[in-house]
């Protein structure tokens, strides 16, 4: 079984949802308390082993290359004024040189797209893909858990589900499964958006994927489905529907979806609440409802 050793990112897409910033703020480059989506993600990937990030970037999206560099400037400054644990925390945050790739995906044509985007980096082996406006808060990290439940399967794709909230199937790809025992069970198919009342399960694919490079090979037809883009979901379907084996691993953590207003004021607060450096959050809170 190959290794797992490349994640793709997607971070093309338009960001609509959270206009007007994403006009010129690349959504994944929003902050979550003091640092960017993307920096929680990256992060996520390398506390996995991956080893090399691919960004599939689109217009305005220019700030993470900067953001994933070095600062000349900024590192002089803080070694001068001798800010040395800020500056060694930026140096270990950065990934190493040729670690990591950028592709531009020249429109944003689907999530499908975004990832075939990527076919030439990632080559003929399985991969990981990170949703950056999804923060998934466990430990270990979610794609650790992901990895360490596809070195259990047979060597096929692996997505992560969750719970899906009570009367919200309608708006989430929705999986279909096997059996419903553990955590990882072996997927028979999967819903987008599913009519009331017709979900095949509870679970919702929710951001994390462990791919097989045969997707390529399907994504190259450029086949549009919902909304008309090219959609990720409807190949995997495909790939399951010809006999590839699929695993829905439901992780263990919490995900904060970051790509609409109130989902990522609630990362902000509950990433603020969880770090020992800034204080009074809760109090903050309280004082504000009051006022
Ligand atoms: P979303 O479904 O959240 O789409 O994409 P979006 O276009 O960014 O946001 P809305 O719905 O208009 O508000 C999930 C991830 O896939 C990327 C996005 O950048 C985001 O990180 N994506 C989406 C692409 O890279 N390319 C696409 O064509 C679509």
């Amino acid at each position: 079984m190959k290794k797992i050793r490349k994640a793709v990112f997607p971070v093309a897409g338009l960001g609509t949802r959270m206009l007007p910033a994403a006009k010129t703020v690349a959504k994944e480059m929003l902050t979550v308390v003091d640092r960017p989506l993307i920096h929680y993600v990256m992060a996520e990937a390398r506390a996995a082993g991956i080893e090399h990030f691919v960004l599939v970037t689109g217009r305005g999206k220019t700030a993470m290359e900067d953001y994933f560099d070095h600062h000349i400037e900024l590192q002089a400054t803080l070694e001068a004024k001798k800010k040395n644990e800020i500056l060694d925390q930026l140096m270990a945050d950065l990934p190493k040189e040729g670690e990591i790739s950028y592709v531009r995906q020249m429109a944003p044509l689907g999530l499908g797209h975004a990832v075939w985007c990527a076919r030439e980096i990632i080559g003929d082996e399985p991969f990981a893909v990170l949703l950056p406006d999804m923060i998934m808060d466990a430990t270990p990290g979610c794609t650790r858990q992901m990895i360490d439940a596809y070195e259990q399967t047979d060597g096929g794709s692996v997505v992560v589900v969750e719970p899906v909230p009570a009367g919200m199937a309608h708006q989430y790809g929705i999986v279909a499964l096997e059996n419903q025992e553990g955590r990882l069970n072996k997927m028979t198919g999967m819903v987008e958006k599913p009519a009331p009342g017709t979900e095949p399960s509870n679970l919702f694919i929710s951001g994390r994927y462990i791919l097989q490079p045969e997707i390529f090979e399907v994504l190259n037809d450029r086949k549009t489905g919902a909304g008309g883009e090219i959609q990720l979901t409807d190949a995997m379907l495909k790939m399951l529907s010809a006999g590839s084996p699929y695993y829905a691993l439901e992780y263990d953590g919490k995900t904060y979806d970051c790509g609409d207003k109130l989902g990522w004021l609630r990362a902000n607060v509950a990433m603020a609440l969880q770090r020992p450096d800034i204080k009074g959050v809760r109090a903050m809170i309280e004082t504000e409802l009051k006022r």
